[in-house]
Protein backbone atom coordinates (compact mmCIF):
# COMPACT_ATOMS: atom_id res chain seq x y z
CA UNK A 1 0.00 0.00 0.00
CA UNK A 2 2.76 2.25 1.07
CA UNK A 3 4.61 1.37 -1.80
CA UNK A 4 1.63 2.51 -4.29
CA UNK A 5 0.65 5.31 -2.86
CA UNK A 6 4.97 6.38 -3.05
CA UNK A 7 4.63 5.37 -6.81
CA UNK A 8 1.17 7.50 -6.98
CA UNK A 9 3.20 10.34 -5.68
CA UNK A 10 5.76 10.04 -8.03
CA UNK A 11 3.35 9.79 -11.43
CA UNK A 12 1.70 13.10 -9.89
CA UNK A 13 5.28 15.01 -9.34
CA UNK A 14 6.10 13.50 -13.30
CA UNK A 15 3.17 14.64 -14.72
CA UNK A 16 3.06 18.45 -13.15
CA UNK A 17 6.47 18.69 -13.67
CA UNK A 18 6.07 17.98 -17.40
CA UNK A 19 2.89 20.14 -17.41
CA UNK A 20 4.90 23.44 -15.81
CA UNK A 21 7.32 23.13 -18.52
CA UNK A 22 5.29 22.04 -21.60
CA UNK A 23 3.55 25.10 -23.69
CA UNK A 24 1.98 26.41 -26.58
CA UNK A 25 3.93 27.53 -29.64
CA UNK A 26 2.42 30.15 -32.03
CA UNK A 27 4.54 29.18 -35.50
CA UNK A 28 3.08 32.39 -38.31
CA UNK A 29 4.51 30.75 -41.59
CA UNK A 30 3.60 30.70 -45.17
CA UNK A 31 4.59 26.70 -46.04
CA UNK A 32 1.86 25.90 -47.38
CA UNK A 33 2.72 23.89 -51.36
CA UNK A 34 3.00 20.00 -50.85
CA UNK A 35 7.48 20.14 -50.09
CA UNK A 36 6.85 22.97 -47.74
CA UNK A 37 3.94 21.71 -45.52
CA UNK A 38 5.90 18.30 -45.40
CA UNK A 39 8.78 20.39 -44.27
CA UNK A 40 6.79 22.41 -41.74
CA UNK A 41 4.88 19.16 -40.28
CA UNK A 42 8.37 17.59 -38.65
CA UNK A 43 8.81 20.51 -36.70
CA UNK A 44 5.50 20.14 -34.91
CA UNK A 45 6.13 16.33 -34.32
CA UNK A 46 9.27 17.42 -33.03
CA UNK A 47 8.02 20.21 -30.67
CA UNK A 48 4.67 17.51 -29.96
CA UNK A 49 6.81 15.07 -29.15
CA UNK A 50 8.52 17.47 -26.24
CA UNK A 51 5.28 17.62 -24.92
CA UNK A 52 4.02 21.16 -26.29
CA UNK A 53 0.96 22.39 -28.12
CA UNK A 54 1.68 23.42 -31.62
CA UNK A 55 -0.58 26.38 -32.92
CA UNK A 56 0.01 26.50 -36.68
CA UNK A 57 -0.75 30.17 -37.93
CA UNK A 58 0.03 29.43 -41.92
CA UNK A 59 -0.52 32.35 -44.01
CA UNK A 60 -0.97 30.98 -47.91
CA UNK A 61 1.53 33.00 -50.41
CA UNK A 62 4.85 32.51 -52.01
CA UNK A 63 8.02 34.32 -49.92
CA UNK A 64 5.52 35.39 -47.35
CA UNK A 65 4.15 38.79 -48.38
CA UNK A 66 0.48 38.12 -46.85
CA UNK A 67 2.05 36.53 -44.03
CA UNK A 68 4.50 39.72 -43.62
CA UNK A 69 1.30 41.91 -43.94
CA UNK A 70 -0.86 39.59 -41.10
CA UNK A 71 2.45 39.33 -38.92
CA UNK A 72 2.58 43.23 -38.45
CA UNK A 73 -1.67 43.55 -37.36
CA UNK A 74 -0.97 40.90 -34.70
CA UNK A 75 2.38 42.58 -33.54
CA UNK A 76 0.52 45.99 -33.65
CA UNK A 77 -2.29 44.82 -31.64
CA UNK A 78 0.57 43.12 -28.70
CA UNK A 79 -0.62 39.59 -29.51
CA UNK A 80 2.77 38.70 -31.42
CA UNK A 81 3.44 34.50 -32.33
CA UNK A 82 5.79 32.82 -30.57
CA UNK A 83 7.84 32.46 -33.54
CA UNK A 84 7.28 34.21 -37.47
CA UNK A 85 9.39 33.13 -40.10
CA UNK A 86 11.06 36.30 -41.28
CA UNK A 87 14.54 36.94 -42.68
CA UNK A 88 17.60 38.97 -43.48
CA UNK A 89 17.47 42.64 -42.35
CA UNK A 90 13.76 42.63 -41.97
CA UNK A 91 14.66 40.19 -38.52
CA UNK A 92 16.85 43.53 -37.62
CA UNK A 93 13.85 46.08 -37.75
CA UNK A 94 11.56 43.92 -35.85
CA UNK A 95 14.67 43.62 -32.98
CA UNK A 96 14.79 48.05 -33.46
CA UNK A 97 11.26 47.68 -32.21
CA UNK A 98 12.11 46.13 -29.03
CA UNK A 99 9.68 43.16 -29.70
CA UNK A 100 11.66 40.39 -30.21
CA UNK A 101 13.20 38.15 -27.53
CA UNK A 102 16.81 37.35 -26.64
CA UNK A 103 18.20 33.89 -27.63
CA UNK A 104 21.19 33.68 -26.12
CA UNK A 105 20.63 31.57 -23.57
CA UNK A 106 19.70 28.58 -26.02
CA UNK A 107 22.31 29.74 -28.55
CA UNK A 108 25.36 29.34 -25.79
CA UNK A 109 24.05 26.26 -24.33
CA UNK A 110 23.80 24.61 -28.00
CA UNK A 111 26.84 26.17 -29.02
CA UNK A 112 25.05 28.25 -32.30
CA UNK A 113 28.43 30.51 -32.86
CA UNK A 114 30.37 27.28 -33.71
CA UNK A 115 27.80 25.46 -35.99
CA UNK A 116 26.86 28.44 -37.60
CA UNK A 117 28.40 30.12 -41.02
CA UNK A 118 29.38 33.68 -39.66
CA UNK A 119 27.59 34.93 -42.84
CA UNK A 120 24.37 33.55 -40.79
CA UNK A 121 24.87 33.94 -37.43
CA UNK A 122 25.26 37.64 -38.18
CA UNK A 123 21.85 37.49 -40.01
CA UNK A 124 20.16 35.82 -36.84
CA UNK A 125 21.71 38.95 -33.98
CA UNK A 126 21.03 42.10 -33.39
CA UNK A 127 23.57 43.85 -31.23
CA UNK A 128 25.41 40.66 -30.23
CA UNK A 129 22.59 39.06 -29.56
CA UNK A 130 20.79 36.17 -31.21
CA UNK A 131 17.04 36.69 -31.83
CA UNK A 132 16.14 34.38 -34.17
CA UNK A 133 17.09 30.79 -34.83
CA UNK A 134 18.02 29.75 -38.73
CA UNK A 135 16.50 26.96 -40.43
CA UNK A 136 18.26 26.01 -44.08
CA UNK A 137 20.03 27.44 -47.05
CA UNK A 138 17.91 27.67 -49.80
CA UNK A 139 20.22 28.49 -53.38
CA UNK A 140 17.90 30.98 -55.75
CA UNK A 141 19.98 31.12 -58.57
CA UNK A 142 19.05 27.27 -59.86
CA UNK A 143 16.96 26.53 -63.42
CA UNK A 144 14.92 23.45 -63.15
CA UNK A 145 14.19 21.31 -66.36
CA UNK A 146 12.38 18.25 -67.12
CA UNK A 147 14.53 15.42 -68.70
CA UNK A 148 11.54 14.08 -70.76
CA UNK A 149 10.66 17.25 -72.56
CA UNK A 150 14.24 18.45 -73.41
CA UNK A 151 14.24 14.83 -74.71
CA UNK A 152 11.28 15.45 -77.24
CA UNK A 153 12.65 19.05 -77.97
CA UNK A 154 16.11 17.96 -79.11
CA UNK A 155 17.84 19.64 -76.87
CA UNK A 156 20.62 17.61 -75.95
CA UNK A 157 22.79 19.59 -73.36
CA UNK A 158 21.76 21.75 -69.96
CA UNK A 159 22.01 25.63 -71.12
CA UNK A 160 25.45 26.85 -69.64
CA UNK A 161 24.64 30.55 -71.04
CA UNK A 162 22.02 32.27 -71.88
CA UNK A 163 22.76 32.66 -75.98
CA UNK A 164 22.34 28.37 -74.82
CA UNK A 165 19.22 29.09 -73.24
CA UNK A 166 17.65 30.55 -75.69
CA UNK A 167 18.40 28.37 -78.64
CA UNK A 168 17.01 25.52 -76.53
CA UNK A 169 14.07 27.74 -75.73
CA UNK A 170 13.23 27.95 -79.39
CA UNK A 171 13.59 24.25 -79.96
CA UNK A 172 10.81 23.89 -76.69
CA UNK A 173 8.89 26.69 -78.58
CA UNK A 174 8.90 25.08 -81.96
CA UNK A 175 8.18 21.40 -80.01
CA UNK A 176 4.92 22.39 -79.27
CA UNK A 177 5.63 23.18 -75.55
CA UNK A 178 6.02 25.76 -72.79
CA UNK A 179 9.64 26.73 -72.81
CA UNK A 180 9.28 28.93 -69.56
CA UNK A 181 7.05 27.85 -66.64
CA UNK A 182 6.58 31.38 -64.81
CA UNK A 183 4.51 32.73 -62.28
CA UNK A 184 3.82 36.40 -62.79
CA UNK A 185 4.08 37.56 -58.96
CA UNK A 186 5.90 40.52 -58.17
CA UNK A 187 8.22 38.23 -56.03
CA UNK A 188 8.68 35.70 -58.75
CA UNK A 189 9.82 37.98 -61.61
CA UNK A 190 12.56 39.17 -59.50
CA UNK A 191 13.72 35.62 -58.64
CA UNK A 192 14.59 35.25 -62.25
CA UNK A 193 15.58 39.04 -62.88
CA UNK A 194 18.50 38.55 -60.05
CA UNK A 195 19.18 35.59 -61.66
CA UNK A 196 19.56 37.35 -65.14
CA UNK A 197 21.35 40.15 -63.17
CA UNK A 198 23.97 37.62 -61.77
CA UNK A 199 24.43 35.82 -64.92
CA UNK A 200 24.52 38.83 -67.57
CA UNK A 201 26.97 40.73 -65.28
CA UNK A 202 28.69 38.61 -62.55
CA UNK A 203 28.74 39.30 -59.44
CA UNK A 204 31.07 42.26 -58.72
CA UNK A 205 28.09 44.06 -60.89
CA UNK A 206 25.48 41.97 -58.64
CA UNK A 207 26.86 43.45 -55.82
CA UNK A 208 27.47 46.70 -56.78
CA UNK A 209 23.80 47.04 -58.39
CA UNK A 210 21.74 45.39 -56.19
CA UNK A 211 23.29 45.28 -53.21
CA UNK A 212 24.70 48.53 -53.05
CA UNK A 213 22.60 50.33 -54.97
CA UNK A 214 24.99 52.22 -56.92
CA UNK A 215 23.59 54.08 -59.40
CA UNK A 216 26.50 54.13 -61.94
CA UNK A 217 25.82 50.65 -61.21
CA UNK A 218 22.25 50.85 -62.35
CA UNK A 219 22.32 52.75 -65.26
CA UNK A 220 25.57 50.70 -66.88
CA UNK A 221 25.43 49.24 -70.15
CA UNK A 222 24.99 45.97 -67.93
CA UNK A 223 21.82 46.95 -66.88
CA UNK A 224 20.92 47.36 -70.35
CA UNK A 225 22.12 43.76 -71.38
CA UNK A 226 20.12 42.34 -68.01
CA UNK A 227 16.75 44.19 -69.10
CA UNK A 228 17.17 43.00 -72.43
CA UNK A 229 17.89 39.30 -71.41
CA UNK A 230 15.45 39.40 -69.14
CA UNK A 231 12.77 40.91 -71.36
CA UNK A 232 13.63 37.89 -74.07
CA UNK A 233 12.64 35.05 -70.91
CA UNK A 234 9.35 36.46 -71.01
CA UNK A 235 8.83 35.36 -74.94
CA UNK A 236 9.22 32.17 -73.78
CA UNK A 237 6.32 32.14 -71.10
CA UNK A 238 2.34 30.95 -71.63
CA UNK A 239 -0.04 33.94 -71.64
CA UNK A 240 -1.55 32.10 -68.65
CA UNK A 241 1.71 33.11 -66.41
CA UNK A 242 0.42 36.31 -64.54
CA UNK A 243 -0.27 35.59 -61.20
CA UNK A 244 0.27 32.43 -61.12
CA UNK A 245 1.42 30.53 -57.65
CA UNK A 246 5.63 29.09 -57.93
CA UNK A 247 3.85 25.51 -57.17
CA UNK A 248 1.84 25.55 -59.85
CA UNK A 249 4.47 26.79 -62.18
CA UNK A 250 6.92 23.73 -60.84
CA UNK A 251 4.24 21.47 -61.49
CA UNK A 252 4.08 22.03 -65.25
CA UNK A 253 7.41 21.19 -65.32
CA UNK A 254 6.96 18.23 -63.67
CA UNK A 255 4.03 17.41 -65.40
CA UNK A 256 5.80 17.56 -68.89
CA UNK A 257 4.09 20.64 -69.93
CA UNK A 258 6.63 22.91 -69.66
CA UNK A 259 10.44 22.76 -69.73
CA UNK A 260 12.22 25.27 -67.54
CA UNK A 261 11.88 26.89 -64.54
CA UNK A 262 13.86 29.58 -62.95
CA UNK A 263 13.48 29.39 -58.85
CA UNK A 264 15.20 28.32 -55.83
CA UNK A 265 15.57 24.95 -54.55
CA UNK A 266 12.37 25.21 -52.68
CA UNK A 267 10.71 23.93 -55.73
CA UNK A 268 12.97 20.58 -55.41
CA UNK A 269 10.42 20.24 -52.23
CA UNK A 270 7.76 19.27 -55.02
CA UNK A 271 9.65 17.14 -57.57
CA UNK A 272 10.50 15.29 -54.69
CA UNK A 273 6.76 15.64 -53.09
CA UNK A 274 6.02 14.11 -56.72
CA UNK A 275 8.56 11.39 -56.51
CA UNK A 276 10.37 13.13 -58.67
CA UNK A 277 14.37 11.79 -58.96
CA UNK A 278 16.72 14.40 -59.94
CA UNK A 279 19.82 13.28 -62.90
CA UNK A 280 16.62 10.81 -64.39
CA UNK A 281 13.09 13.01 -64.59
CA UNK A 282 14.28 16.18 -63.95
CA UNK A 283 17.48 18.25 -63.83
CA UNK A 284 18.84 21.35 -61.05
CA UNK A 285 21.39 23.50 -62.73
CA UNK A 286 22.87 26.82 -62.17
CA UNK A 287 21.14 29.46 -64.41
CA UNK A 288 22.75 29.73 -67.16
CA UNK A 289 26.37 31.99 -66.34
CA UNK A 290 26.04 31.18 -62.85
CA UNK A 291 27.75 28.43 -62.12
CA UNK A 292 30.49 30.10 -59.91
CA UNK A 293 27.93 31.86 -58.19
CA UNK A 294 25.45 31.10 -55.51
CA UNK A 295 22.69 33.65 -53.96
CA UNK A 296 21.64 32.45 -50.79
CA UNK A 297 18.40 32.59 -48.73
CA UNK A 298 18.36 31.53 -45.46
CA UNK A 299 14.55 30.82 -44.02
CA UNK A 300 14.63 31.44 -40.02
CA UNK A 301 12.56 32.21 -37.36
CA UNK A 302 12.28 35.51 -35.41
CA UNK A 303 11.17 35.01 -31.15
CA UNK A 304 8.63 37.36 -30.31
CA UNK A 305 9.00 38.44 -26.15
CA UNK A 306 6.12 36.14 -24.43
CA UNK A 307 5.01 36.56 -20.64
CA UNK A 308 3.59 32.87 -20.23
CA UNK A 309 6.49 31.24 -18.65
CA UNK A 310 5.02 27.81 -20.37
CA UNK A 311 5.42 29.79 -23.85
CA UNK A 312 8.40 30.79 -23.40
CA UNK A 313 9.66 27.20 -22.66
CA UNK A 314 8.17 26.05 -25.80
CA UNK A 315 9.89 28.96 -27.46
CA UNK A 316 13.50 28.03 -26.31
CA UNK A 317 12.57 24.33 -27.55
CA UNK A 318 11.76 25.23 -30.67
CA UNK A 319 14.89 27.76 -31.49
CA UNK A 320 17.27 24.82 -29.70
CA UNK A 321 14.86 21.89 -31.95
CA UNK A 322 15.11 24.09 -35.03
CA UNK A 323 18.39 24.08 -34.78
CA UNK A 324 19.09 20.48 -34.02
CA UNK A 325 20.52 17.71 -36.17
CA UNK A 326 17.15 15.89 -36.25
CA UNK A 327 15.46 18.67 -37.46
CA UNK A 328 18.13 19.95 -39.55
CA UNK A 329 18.32 16.64 -41.66
CA UNK A 330 15.04 15.37 -42.26
CA UNK A 331 13.04 19.03 -42.67
CA UNK A 332 15.87 19.91 -45.31
CA UNK A 333 15.35 16.80 -47.19
CA UNK A 334 11.65 17.70 -47.60
CA UNK A 335 12.34 21.01 -48.43
CA UNK A 336 15.05 20.65 -51.05
CA UNK A 337 17.45 23.39 -49.38
CA UNK A 338 20.56 22.23 -47.42
CA UNK A 339 21.07 22.32 -43.68
CA UNK A 340 22.16 25.72 -42.17
CA UNK A 341 24.34 23.47 -39.20
CA UNK A 342 27.64 23.44 -40.53
CA UNK A 343 29.35 19.57 -40.37
CA UNK A 344 26.40 17.76 -41.18
CA UNK A 345 26.17 14.36 -42.72
CA UNK A 346 25.00 15.12 -46.60
CA UNK A 347 24.92 11.29 -47.37
CA UNK A 348 21.01 11.23 -47.48
CA UNK A 349 20.53 14.33 -49.49
CA UNK A 350 20.55 13.97 -53.42
CA UNK A 351 22.78 15.34 -55.81
CA UNK A 352 21.17 18.68 -56.37
CA UNK A 353 21.56 19.20 -52.50
CA UNK A 354 25.24 18.11 -52.58
CA UNK A 355 26.53 20.35 -55.16
CA UNK A 356 24.27 23.31 -53.25
CA UNK A 357 26.72 22.06 -50.01
CA UNK A 358 29.04 22.48 -52.18
CA UNK A 359 28.62 25.79 -54.04
CA UNK A 360 28.03 27.14 -50.77
CA UNK A 361 31.37 26.41 -49.39
CA UNK A 362 33.51 27.02 -52.21
CA UNK A 363 31.67 30.26 -53.40
CA UNK A 364 32.33 31.68 -49.83
CA UNK A 365 35.66 30.70 -50.84
CA UNK A 366 35.80 32.77 -53.86
CA UNK A 367 33.80 36.06 -53.35
CA UNK A 368 30.63 34.76 -55.29
CA UNK A 369 28.50 33.99 -52.11
CA UNK A 370 26.09 36.82 -52.24
CA UNK A 371 22.30 37.58 -50.67
CA UNK A 372 18.86 36.89 -52.87
CA UNK A 373 17.35 40.41 -53.00
CA UNK A 374 14.85 39.00 -54.28
CA UNK A 375 13.74 36.61 -51.34
CA UNK A 376 14.25 39.82 -48.53
CA UNK A 377 18.20 38.64 -47.71
CA UNK A 378 19.78 42.18 -48.60
CA UNK A 379 18.29 45.13 -48.92
CA UNK A 380 15.64 47.29 -46.19
CA UNK A 381 12.15 46.38 -47.46
CA UNK A 382 11.26 49.40 -48.46
CA UNK A 383 13.53 50.23 -51.22
CA UNK A 384 12.97 46.08 -52.06
CA UNK A 385 9.70 46.55 -52.78
CA UNK A 386 10.22 49.43 -54.80
CA UNK A 387 12.79 47.48 -57.01
CA UNK A 388 10.48 44.66 -57.28
CA UNK A 389 7.58 46.67 -58.52
CA UNK A 390 9.59 48.30 -61.21
CA UNK A 391 10.85 45.53 -62.31
CA UNK A 392 7.63 43.54 -62.24
CA UNK A 393 5.57 46.72 -64.19
CA UNK A 394 8.92 46.01 -66.81
CA UNK A 395 7.72 42.59 -67.40
CA UNK A 396 4.33 43.20 -67.47
CA UNK A 397 4.15 46.30 -69.88
CA UNK A 398 6.05 45.60 -73.23
CA UNK A 399 5.45 48.62 -73.95
CA UNK A 400 8.14 50.55 -71.30
CA UNK A 401 11.80 50.76 -73.35
CA UNK A 402 14.83 49.23 -71.85
CA UNK A 403 16.10 52.71 -71.01
CA UNK A 404 13.02 53.90 -68.97
CA UNK A 405 13.09 50.52 -67.72
CA UNK A 406 16.55 51.18 -66.27
CA UNK A 407 15.68 54.79 -64.86
CA UNK A 408 12.57 53.45 -63.26
CA UNK A 409 15.14 50.59 -61.16
CA UNK A 410 17.67 53.28 -60.39
CA UNK A 411 14.90 55.54 -58.86
CA UNK A 412 13.13 52.89 -57.46
CA UNK A 413 16.51 51.83 -55.85
CA UNK A 414 17.24 55.41 -53.95
CA UNK A 415 13.89 54.75 -51.76
CA UNK A 416 14.71 55.37 -48.41
C1 LIG B 1 11.08 31.78 -50.10
C2 LIG B 1 11.29 31.01 -48.83
C3 LIG B 1 11.16 29.57 -49.09
C4 LIG B 1 9.90 29.24 -49.84
C5 LIG B 1 9.59 30.21 -50.97
C6 LIG B 1 8.18 30.09 -51.54
O1 LIG B 1 11.21 33.15 -49.88
O2 LIG B 1 12.57 31.30 -48.35
O3 LIG B 1 11.25 28.85 -47.87
O4 LIG B 1 8.87 29.17 -48.95
O5 LIG B 1 9.78 31.53 -50.61
O6 LIG B 1 7.22 30.51 -50.64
Amino acid sequence: MLKLSKLATAVALVVAGSAAVAGEVEVLHYWTSGGEAKSVAELKKIMQAKGHVWKDFAVAGGAGDNAATVLKSRVVSGNPPAAAQIKGPAIQEWAAEGVLANLDATAKAEKWDDLLPKVVADVMKYKGNYVAAPVNVHRVNWMWANSAVLKKAGVTSTPKTWDEFFAAAEKVKKAGLIPVAHGGQNWQDFTTFESVALGVGGTKFYNDALIKLDEKALTSATMTKVLETFRKIKGYTDAAAPGRDWNLATAMVIQEKAAFQFMGDWAKGEFSAAGKVPGKDYICAAAPGTSNAYTFNVDSFAMYKLKDAGAQKAQGDLAASIMGTEFQEVFNLNKGSIPVRLNMKMDKFDDCAKTSAKDFVDTAKSGGLVPSVAHGMAIKPAAEGAIKDAVSQFWNDDKISVADGVKNIAKAAATK
